[in-house]
């Protein structure tokens, strides 16, 4: 039985079979996509540049002499690799765990092919056993909070994290998530959210588990 890393790289060395040449390529955050920016790394004369989802990637991008552009100057994507905190059956994801989940949000929306890199354990039948971060302006912290009590949630305040947007994040525990869709735009119709961590409406194109290529339901 291999290791949780030893998954994550795998899936990770999987996806990189999805990078085409004079690809820009949307990238993710966290400890899965380092192993993806690595694989990057040793191919890079083979892709134009990368649109990074958070200053850590983006430093690891640049570390290792990968272009990395500005979205609005990208344009579309065609591709865009990122992890996942809890991936259900129908390849819809919690995500937020490193507190990039906006700018992976924007990403993944700007881009034709969403392929999702995870270990075994992220997966789940039903989503939300991973507290469902939130991103909330500072000051509508205390409003989203008592909101998000009202719909059943238990939110706790990530104490002392501060996003690369210069916001806070709630992560959000209880939750049994049997419609990520309708709670996906519920909370994110809250004045003060700037976006929740599911990703339902923009769910995964592939999820490649453990090195392994899902199939989809
Ligand atoms: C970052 O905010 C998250 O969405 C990550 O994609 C998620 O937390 C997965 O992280 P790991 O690859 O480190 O498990």
């Amino acid at each position: 039985m291999s290791t949780a890393d030893e998954q994550k790289r795998a899936s990770a060395l999987k996806a990189l079979e999805y990078v085409e040449d004079g690809m820009i390529i949307g990238v993710g955050t966290g400890s899965t996509v380092k192993h993806f920016i690595d694989g990057l790394g040793g191919m890079k004369d083979r892709i134009e540049a990368a649109v990074s989802s958070s200053e850590q990637s983006t430093a690891q991008l640049k570390s290792l002499g990968i272009p990395v552009m500005d979205l609005n100057a990208a344009g579309p994507l065609s591709l865009y690799v990122d992890g996942a905190d809890e991936c259900d059956p129908f390849n819809r994801l919690i995500k937020g765990g490193g507190a990039a989940l906006t700018r992976e949000k924007i990403i993944a929306e700007a881009s034709a092919k969403f392929v999702c890199i995870i270990d075994a354990a992220k997966e789940v039948d039903v989503l939300g056993r991973f507290p469902l971060p939130v991103e909330v302006i500072p000051m509508a912290r205390s409003l989203v909070g008592r909101k998000i009590v009202a719909m059943g949630g238990q939110p706790v305040w990530r104490e002392g994290v501060t996003t690369d947007n210069g916001n806070w994040i709630l992560d959000v525990h209880n939750l049994h998530i049997v419609d990520p869709l309708t709670l996906e735009r519920e909370l994110n119709q809250i004045p003060g959210v700037v976006t929740c961590g599911l990703f339902a409406r923009r769910a995964a194109d592939v999820v490649i588990s453990a090195g392994n290529v899902r199939k989809n339901r």
